[in-house]
């Protein structure tokens, strides 16, 4: 149909537009997205396809998760183009509410996520963050009411915090995580790499670089305080102000200190200019 995807704007046009879906008891996916659209979303998109018949993509860059200082204002916003991505992808339904539809004038209810969300990795940089996202993902789940909802483990904290938020609040939604997609030279897509000058693109590779031999490294039997010390140094060497490299537990994001221990993950942010880049991989 020429007119799909279809892009609504408000609740009660949302509401109606969901309806069929559930009369024809098809199974819906919602990708949630702040826009600014990449082949990492369209990894969800893909995949949400693959497990529902119909796939809602949400559009909405989130004031509650930006701090004040942070790039709520110039993060980048591109609908046509998104619009256009999303037909050629075969999304159904672009969700994509104004701020006032989203927090109406009186809002007044926040989700404080704890456990994941309290890990010391991002929620330790931005401590706004995880009350933020949870608060509208929350609300994203109640409006459309998916049967799964895809997340990309490119914000591996993001998603162990939902996980655990939509199991805590008994949501009937499975939360599926996407494998991160990355640019050839292993840098991973992110809306923010448009920030790189042509310089900060050219080592920010290094991170992904690091946790590769850093995963290796670890799986070999180095010690893995040893293996982040040197990392951690090699990323500050290419240039970059490192906020954490840290090795967790995959699951909880406890602090890990042996693969004895638990299932690993290495997750990484750093600074470089202006843009703040995080990633993550399994060891
Ligand atoms: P945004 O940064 O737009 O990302 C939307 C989704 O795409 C997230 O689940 C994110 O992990 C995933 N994603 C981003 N880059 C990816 C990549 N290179 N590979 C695979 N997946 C990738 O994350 C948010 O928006 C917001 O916090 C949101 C969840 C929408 C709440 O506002």
């Amino acid at each position: 149909m020429a007119s799909r995807p279809t892009v609504v704007r408000t609740l009660p046009v949302l509401r109606r537009a969901l309806k069929p879906y559930r009369q024809a008891s098809a199974r819906v996916a919602l990708v949630p997205t702040m826009g600014a659209l990449h082949r990492g979303h369209l990894a969800l998109v893909e995949e949400a396809r693959r497990r529902a018949r119909r796939v809602v993509v949400s559009i909405f860059v989130n004031p509650a998760q930006f701090a004040p200082h942070e790039d709520f204002a110039s993060y980048p916003r591109g609908l046509a183009t998104d619009l256009k991505t999303l037909r050629t992808a075969k999304a159904d339904l672009i969700w994509a509410p104004s701020t006032e539809a989203m927090y109406p004038q009186g809002f007044a209810t926040r989700i404080e996520p704890e456990g994941a969300a309290k890990a010391g990795l991002e929620d330790k940089f931005r401590p706004h963050f995880f009350g933020g996202v949870a608060t509208v993902v929350a609300k994203l789940f109640t409006q459309v009411s998916p049967d799964f909802a895809l997340f990309g483990e490119k914000d591996y904290q993001q998603l162990r915090v939902i996980t655990q938020m939509a199991k805590d609040l008994d949501l009937a939604v499975s939360v599926v995580g996407v494998p991160t997609v990355r640019e050839n030279d292993g840098l991973a897509l992110s809306s923010r790499n448009a920030y790189l000058s042509a310089a900060e693109r050219a080592v920010a590779p290094t991170l992904h670089r690091v946790l590769r031999t850093s995963a290796g490294r670890i799986k070999k039997g180095t010690p893995v305080e040893t293996v982040l010390q040197e990392g951690r140094s090699e990323i500050a060497q290419a240039g970059f102000a490192l906020d954490y490299l840290e090795a967790r537990h995959a699951l909880t994001l406890d602090p890990l200190a042996s693969r004895k221990d638990g299932p690993m993950r290495l997750l990484v942010a750093a600074r470089i200019g202006k843009t703040r880049l995080i990633d993550n991989i399994a060891v």
